[in-house]
């Protein structure tokens, strides 16, 4: 069989949700699939930006580093993982403009039976970090996709993170992700890894009757 290929599709701006998505990527490399990393781009003005400091030199950065996503990135996957930064509880209007770009793909049923996965990144403990996550698990139901949550599958989810997805809590001062944060995105790649795995040898071996 081919190498699993997960897409990990985040928003970030302050760089958290971004170190997230990069332990993710490690734990699904860890378990031998093909990681792409892409961010979802701003779809405010240059002018707007200006107005949060450092909003616009992180972007910068980061768009230097990761592509935008795209729809035929999501085809071409086995898996895909949504991250994003929580806003007011609920999805970033940067990834939701990704993940509504996917609409062809639902129309003609591309996604269906992908193992699908998320992340976030909140300011506070209590600041909606679960509701955010699950607002995702809407769209990816449309989808047809199969939800790979984290459950309590590891130990590291006793420490850190939440059943729905792994989190971090980046305080007043972008606080980055710590060890126990990052150790359930670790899992969460190798998780959603070898669900991807055992769902396409299901599709080969249908395929193959
Ligand atoms: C418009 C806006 C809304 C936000 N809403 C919330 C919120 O509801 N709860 C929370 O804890 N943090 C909220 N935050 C803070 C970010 O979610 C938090 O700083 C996050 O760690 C940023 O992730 P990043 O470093 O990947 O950009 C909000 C930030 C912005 C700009």
């Amino acid at each position: 069989m081919d190498a699993i290929k997960v897409l990990i599709a985040f928003y970030s701006r302050n760089g958290s949700t971004e170190a997230l998505a990069k332990a993710i990527a490690e734990g699904a490399q860890a378990e031998g699939a093909e990681v792409v990393l892409r961010r979802a781009r701003e779809i405010v003005s240059h002018e707007v930006m200006q107005k949060a400091e450092g909003w616009v030199e992180n972007a910068e950065r980061m768009n230097a580093q990761y592509e935008a996503p795209t729809p035929e990135d999501a085809e071409s996957a086995d898996a895909i993982i949504f991250g994003t930064p929580t806003r007011f509880g609920n999805v970033s209007s940067e990834l939701k403009a990704y993940i509504d770009s996917l609409g062809g793909l639902w129309f003609q049923g591309k996604l269906v039976g992908k193992a699908g996965s998320v992340f976030t990144s909140t300011s506070t403990v209590h600041g909606g970090n679960e509701s955010t996550l699950i607002s995702m698990y809407h769209p990816m139901a449309h989808l047809g996709m199969v939800i790979v949550p984290l459950g309590y599958a590891d130990p590291a989810l006793f420490k850190a993170g939440t059943p729905y997805g792994a989190s971090s809590v980046s305080g007043q001062n972008n606080t980055p992700p710590n060890e126990d944060d990052l150790a359930v995105a670790r899992f969460q790649g190798k998780r959603v890894a070898q669900i991807a795995r055992a769902l396409k040898a299901v599709g080969e071996t249908a395929t193959q009757q």
